[in-house]
């Protein structure tokens, strides 16, 4: 009986790891989260205003909705590809009140719709971002910022860096250029 029980009760484990931790994985990103000052200060630096629409490309606990909700009255949606980390997600909204506010959708987002967004946050490496930079020029609409964390977009040049914190903002349609020629017109 006993055994039975810790044969099921690691079946159960295995389980919620799987959809935890490997699917982020498999998809490419492990679900570690951005510090939360580090956030608002790349909301900020992609000036953010109230009533706009955010989209976090790959949501992980929600902070990033959060913040941009609560602290910059933004509208938030997340893209997210772990289905724990959407349930966690829509569980803090019903308690937080802020279904107005957020939505949370669960897919790739790679195939997501960001017609609609004016900023679009993403924390992820080069290789994702290289690998994002067609769709995101094809999905999003001349004036919309896109606020890169830690990974730039080698093709693109910013329009602003916060080079201390590697936040990279960038205006679209992208200009053609890279982070070194930022920071020689900038004489950085
Ligand atoms: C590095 S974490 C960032 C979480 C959050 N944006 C933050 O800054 O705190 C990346 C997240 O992207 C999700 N993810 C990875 N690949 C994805 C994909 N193709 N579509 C949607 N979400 C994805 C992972 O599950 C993980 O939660």
């Amino acid at each position: 009986m006993i055994l039975l029980l810790v044969y099921g009760l690691s079946i159960l484990l295995f389980i919620l790891i799987f959809l935890w931790i490997l699917i982020p994985a498999l998809y490419g990103l492990p679900p570690v989260p951005t510090k939360q000052e580090r956030i608002r200060k790349a909301l900020r630096l992609a000036n953010l205003q109230p009533r706009e629409t955010l989209y976090d490309l790959g949501a992980g606990d929600g902070r990033v909705l959060f913040i941009a909700a609560r602290e910059f009255r933004a509208k938030a949606v997340g893209i997210e590809v772990g289905p724990i980390q959407c349930a966690l997600i829509w569980l803090h909204l019903i308690a937080s009140g802020f279904g107005d506010q957020i939505q949370i959708k669960w897919g790739n987002f790679y195939k997501a719709d960001l017609r609609d967004a004016d900023v679009v946050f993403v924390y992820a490496t080069t290789t994702e971002t290289m690998k994002l930079a067609p769709h995101l020029e094809e999905q999003m609409k001349p004036g919309t910022r896109l606020v890169s964390i830690s990974a730039d977009f080698p093709e693109w040049e910013p329009s602003a860096l916060d080079e201390r914190e590697l936040i990279f903002v960038y205006h679209m349609p992208p200009k053609r250029g890279s982070m070194m020629s930022y920071m020689l017109k900038k004489g950085l």
